[in-house]
């Protein structure tokens, strides 16, 4: 089984204190391929069921299992190598590094992962995914000399750095026009054709165009459709 890639939540819930539940009895898969969204109102939980499905929150009840490993009883540097290897991140706000080179961020996610056996290697690979994400004229400049777009793109080749199977999107054209809007989630779309599980959340209605699977959350409980 532990070959069978896919993120899988079973009945998870997530308490803040002892008012706030963020997240209700949640349950939930991705597959390599699919195209999630997960759509709902700002506070309704979207981060936190991300944060928890990509390993950097825990639960307060319920399971996380990837590709077949129950995620409960891993020590903090196994987790860390589940995401380094199986997870890409995308964030609404890009976090690159603003006085790193384009190729450079891109590079950053691969200093952690032992197949990469020089800095050659890394600059190469960082080079194509730079390509890949059609900026290769934009390859050595500062992310402060680059669009917002151009920088989600920058983010989202860096995602892709270590070959993850999935990439968890959180908000990723919140900064955006609806020009870059479209350029961003043509290309997650790709990916996920390409064979990544693509998991969006958004407030924005164009994300719906691109699902495969829609789902609402709302007061922390995931509902599809
Ligand atoms: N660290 C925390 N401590 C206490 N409450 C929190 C914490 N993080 C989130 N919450 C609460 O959990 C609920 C869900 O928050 P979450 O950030 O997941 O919402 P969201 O759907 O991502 O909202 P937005 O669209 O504004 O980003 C909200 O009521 C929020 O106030
Ligand atoms: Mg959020």
């Amino acid at each position: 089984m532990a070959n069978n890639k896919s993120i899988t939540l079973k009945n998870i819930t997530k308490q803040y204190g002892s008012t706030v539940t963020a997240l209700n009895d949640v349950s939930f898969t991705i597959l390599p391929n699919e195209f999630k969204v997960i759509m709902g109102q700002s506070g309704s939980g979207k981060s936190t069921f991300l944060q928890i499905t990509g390993l950097l929150d825990s639960a307060t009840t319920g399971k996380v299992i990837i590709n077949g490993s129950n995620t409960e009883s891993l020590s903090k540097n196994e987790l860390a190598k589940i995401r380094m290897k199986t997870l890409g991140f995308v964030f609404q706000s890009f976090h690159l590094n603003p006085n790193m080179r384009a190729y450079e961020n891109v590079m950053m996610p691969m200093f952690i992962n032992p197949e990469f056996t020089s800095k050659s290697q890394m600059e190469k690979r960082a080079k194509e995914l730079i390509d890949r994400v059609g900026l290769s004229e934009r390859s050595t400049h500062y992310p402060g000399e680059l669009s917002g777009g151009e920088q989600q793109r920058v983010a989202i080749a860096r995602s892709l750095a270590n070959d993850p199977d999935f990439i968890l999107a959180d908000e990723p054209t919140g900064n955006l026009d609806s020009q870059n809007e479209k350029s961003v989630f043509d290309l997650l779309k790709q990916l996920s054709t390409e064979g990544k599980g693509v998991l969006v959340v958004s407030h924005n209605d164009l994300a719906k165009e691109y699902a495969d699977t829609l789902y609402t959350m709302k007061d922390g409980v995931l509902k599809e459709g």
